[in-house]
């Protein structure tokens, strides 16, 4: 989401005559794109923020711009952190980060804006960093509590794009050669629930999957995309659509957090261990070969070594194709900042180790399973002279022979598993 609402700034001001630079020393103009979601993240934006005092002491007529998450996290103390600041927009204003910077330049003085208010409609993106994959919001925000979670309070309530919007862009996409549509919220599965009332359309449940045979249709677009979804409403209509949609990639995203049912339950996450695998059964059951991702999170307030244990057993028995292991840290505006940070930080470590550990060799023994097959790859590029695609299965693929160009399907037989990519050759 953040790498698409940064092609989304990059679009409107390259419209406006603006070009990208190398290096920041060149620059009239820098911008941080930032993630709230955890303390890490923000560490490093205010670290690289820090940085910049002195070439804004010599060059004061350069803009120096934060947005996203941590404009709206930080909106009391981000001038006061970082007084070579000149504005802060919220990720749902980026739509006007345009008119801040011109305002900035005319008015020739150091100025500090902020803005607050939520886009009236959502924006369609006009750049996108590669020739292949395009992103395209379908919602934004999140009406779900996770008690460790920030993004409700910066993103803001759920809100779905009107189909015929999330639609018209996609033809477009595809009109210009994009092969393949990413669609992006923080929970597709609750797409459609309330919608942004551009275009009256009635919000309804389930309406995701109907996006999906909707999107299908568009021709040219060859691959579809989706992350992220939440396990609470992965309904089973999602599984089916992804088995009976032929562009439809057999990928799914789906974060678990815990194993444990005690600290699911304070995580608010609204089911049990065991409803997440039988939801990951039904999916299974329907797309045998599809690849499934997940988020963890160790060190949750609370968290024992037994309800570690849990978290090991299901990732035992779930089987991922790959996991994001965070520690956890606790985030403003979220129920559980109010908890004890109880979990010392070396056992935080050693649990990330452990899982970072046990997940690679699961990781490593289902990458096995493409060895032999052949598996179909859209190209991005040549890569070291080999041609590189990347899987249904979103794995990255490599071939010998550089004759081929961005967009094209090619098919592959693995031959090897190297790290986690599959190395082929063309059949
Ligand atoms: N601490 C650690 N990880 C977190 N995530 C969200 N909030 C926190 C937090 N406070 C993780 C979750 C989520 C992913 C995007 O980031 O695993 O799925
Ligand atoms: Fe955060 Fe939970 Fe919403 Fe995901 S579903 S954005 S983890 S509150």
């Amino acid at each position: 989401m953040n790498v698409r609402d940064g092609q989304e700034v990059t679009g409107l001001l390259l419209e406006r005559g603006y070009r990208l630079t190398p290096d920041e020393e060149s620059a009239d103009v820098i911008l941080y794109n930032t993630c709230s979601v955890r303390e890490q993240a923000e560490n490093r934006v205010w670290s690289n923020m820090g940085r910049l005092k002195g070439l804004k002491a010599r060059r004061p007529e350069v803009v120096i711009g934060m947005m996203g998450c941590m404009a709206k996290a930080h909106r009391a103390d981000a001038f006061r952190r970082m007084p070579h600041l000149d504005f802060i927009s919220g990720p749902a204003q980026l739509y006007e980060v345009p008119e801040l910077i011109e305002a900035i330049f005319e008015e020739r003085r150091p100025m500090q804006a902020i803005q607050e208010k939520r886009r009236p409609r959502f924006q369609q993106v006009e750049y996108h960093a590669g020739k292949v994959t395009a992103l395209v919001t379908v919602m934004e925000g999140c009406d779900k509590v996770c008690s460790y979670c920030i993004i409700p309070y910066t993103r803001g309530p759920e809100v779905s794009r009107p189909m015929a919007q999330v639609l018209e862009e996609v033809r477009g996409l595809a009109q210009r050669g994009y092969k393949e549509a990413m669609l992006l919220g923080q929970n597709v599965n609750s797409y459609g629930r309330r919608f942004s009332g551009e275009m009256g359309e009635t919000g309804r449940s389930g309406a995701f999957p109907e996006l999906l045979a909707k999107v299908n249709e568009i021709e040219g677009i060859e691959r579809i995309r989706f992350i992220t979804s939440h396990p609470w409403d992965a309904v089973e209509g999602l599984f089916d659509a992804m088995r009976d949609l032929p562009k439809v990639c057999e990928h799914l995203h789906l974060p678990v957090q815990s194993g444990s049912d005690e600290v699911l339950k304070r995580m608010r996450r609204g089911y049990t261990a065991s409803e997440y695998l039988s939801a990951l059964g039904a999916l299974r059951q329907r797309l045998p070969e599809g690849a499934v991702s997940t988020d963890l999170i160790v060190g949750f307030p609370g968290e024992t070594e037994e309800d570690f244990e849990g978290t090991v057993r299901l990732v035992e028995q779930a089987r991922f194709d790959s996991a994001f292991i965070f520690k956890y840290s606790p985030r403003p505006f979220a129920a559980a900042s109010r908890w004890a940070d109880d979990v010392p930080e070396e056992v935080k470590d050693r649990r990330l180790q452990r899982l970072l550990k046990l997940q690679e060799t699961i990781s490593r023994q289902k990458d096995e399973r493409f060895v032999g097959k052949t598996v179909e790859l859209l190209v991005e590029g040549v890569e070291d002279g080999q041609g590189m695609g990347r899987s249904r299965c979103s794995r990255k693929g490599y071939f010998p022979g550089a004759e081929v160009s961005p967009g094209e399907t090619v098919l592959i037989r693995v031959e090897a598993i190297r790290g986690h990519s599959l190395m082929g050759v063309r059949v």
